[in-house]
């Protein structure tokens, strides 16, 4: 593969980069500092959008969209364009199938596009989270119809991503973890990303890469979950968790802080720990933390509903025929992804309990799931004007502006369920929420968690709308 590393060397090397969402467009920006990026997706709408200068991800903006494109950025969706390629990065979706196992489907179908036109001294990294051994059992054998040899004729490798949306961290900063299915392929992949990025952290082979990403996001997953049922627990104490975080937090080592909420949401977190579970079954074993973990996360957008319910059961009020204000589509605050959000579930629960739901995210207009478009209200003010509860998904920055007076104004009983410990503890208006402390006098009956997870919901059923 000497005339590939030539090529890197010169800054002379094409990269092609599959899938153009929220990993590959930030990542062809990067590259595209230096390198000539073909950006290929099957998605036209996306090309299209991203041809005439519009990003579609909000992280990147459309200015810098437009530093690379046409120069060294051509969108794509055209297989023909991929021919000029060396050096491809794989960053498709990995959702699940109804069963919560892998669909490797999209990692599949972009493989066998690359195989169809492999050549002598290329190189294909996959950047998507998947399950050890992935790219060594899937990927290869894919490549290899080709009749070239992987490792010898040309290269792959293992990188994952760990890019997080909404998180201002440069991604040139993040260290990129790269295992290739050789030493020289981790050498070259490592000189590739080194050309753009800071820091590399070269690993022994593409499933220890492949297991780092899993192990991060699982860890994640698990302590979300531990702190969801601790804050359960403080809950019926009356015992305020955020404020037991922030506490435990003072202990300068062998601490580190997770914060409850109505659920986990997003591409990453509630799916990437099941591909894990599927391969430990498929060898025999069982793996406990993450099957809890999954079903307690799950349980907290029930918790939500029940507070709800039984705030409003105070006042004398049902879910059915009442006005319910949700804040929030998003899976996490400031960001524009609705993917696996809590908030669908949540909004779904209650429309089938008969409230009247209106629900408002400042960064996401409209959002299509299986179960019909939801559309987001204007304003604030429109959102809160006769309900009769509010409750609070994500903390995002408009909501904290949010003053009492105006609350009370507008809404026709000021029951607020705070989610993310948005509003102030000592809010004079009848406040609660998850780990607020203050459900103890609410929840008539103990907590049990027994409801089965939900399918997760088949990707590009549900999708973001411009
Ligand atoms: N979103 C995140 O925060 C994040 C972070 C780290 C890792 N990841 C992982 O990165 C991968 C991609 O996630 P994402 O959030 O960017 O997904 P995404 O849905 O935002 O983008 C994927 C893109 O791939 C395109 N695509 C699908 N099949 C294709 C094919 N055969 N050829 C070319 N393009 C194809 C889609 O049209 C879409 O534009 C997943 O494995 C995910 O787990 C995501």
């Amino acid at each position: 593969m000497d005339k590939l590393i030539s090529k890197i060397n010169d800054n002379s090397a094409v990269v092609g980069i599959m899938g153009l969402g929220y990993v590959g467009l930030p990542l062809a920006m990067v590259f595209a500092k230096k390198f000539n990026v073909i950006g290929y997706d099957v998605s036209e709408n996306t090309v299209t959008t991203l041809k005439s200068g519009k990003s579609h991800i909000k992280d990147i903006s459309s200015d810098v969209l437009n530093t690379y494109l046409g120069s060294s950025f051509h969108p794509t969706s055209n297989v023909n364009d991929l021919n000029k390629c060396d050096f491809f990065i794989i960053c498709v979706p990995t959702p699940l199938n109804g069963n919560h196992e892998p669909d490797l489907r999209y990692v599949e179908s972009a493989t066998i596009t690359i195989s169809k036109i492999l050549r002598k001294d290329q190189f294909v990294v996959l950047e998507s989270t998947t399950y050890p051994g992935t790219t060594e059992e899937v990927l290869v054998p894919i490549l290899e119809e080709s009749g070239l040899k992987a490792g010898v004729h040309f290269g792959v490798a293992h990188s994952p991503e760990r890019i997080d949306p909404g998180n201002t961290y440069n991604v040139e900063d993040i260290p990129k973890v790269v295992g290739g299915i050789n030493q020289e392929c981790t050498e070259i992949a490592t000189m590739m990303y080194g050309a753009v990025l800071k820091h590399i952290v070269p690993v022994t082979n593409a499933r220890t890469a492949e297991a780092a990403k899993i192990l991060e996001n699982t860890f994640r997953c698990v302590n979300i979950a531990l702190i969801n049922e601790m804050s359960l627990i403080f809950d019926m104490m009356d015992i305020n968790t955020w404020e037991v975080v922030q506490t435990a937090a003072t202990k300068p080592y062998g601490f580190m802080s997770f914060y409850p909420g109505p659920g986990i949401g997003g591409h990453c977190i509630p799916l990437d720990p099941y591909y894990l579970s599927y391969q430990a079954k498929k060898l025999g074993f069982m793996p406990r933390f993450i099957e809890i973990a999954a079903e307690i996360n799950h349980y907290m957008k029930i918790y939500t509903v029940n507070v709800a319910r039984e705030a409003l059961h105070n006042v004398g009020k049902q879910l059915r025929s009442s006005n319910i204000a949700v804040f929030g589509l998003a899976y996490k605050k400031n960001i524009d992804d609705a993917r696996e959000s809590p908030a669908l579930y949540v909004i779904e629960s209650l429309k089938n309990l008969g409230s009247n739901v209106t629900v408002y995210d400042p960064h996401i207009s409209a959002f299509k799931t299986p179960f019909g478009t939801l559309f987001s209200q204007n304003s604030i003010e429109e959102t809160l004007k006769d309900a009769d509860c509010a409750i609070f998904l994500v903390d995002h920055d408009e909501y904290r502006n949010i003053d009492q007076e105006t609350i009370t104004a507008l809404m026709r009983h000021p029951i607020i369920i705070d989610c993310k410990n948005i509003f102030d503890k000592h809010h004079d208006i009848p406040c609660y929420g998850i780990g607020k402390g203050s459900v103890q006098s609410l929840m008539k009956s103990p907590i049990i968690i027994d409801e089965p997870i939900p399918k997760p919901i088949p990707i590009h059923t549900s999708i973001r709308l411009p």
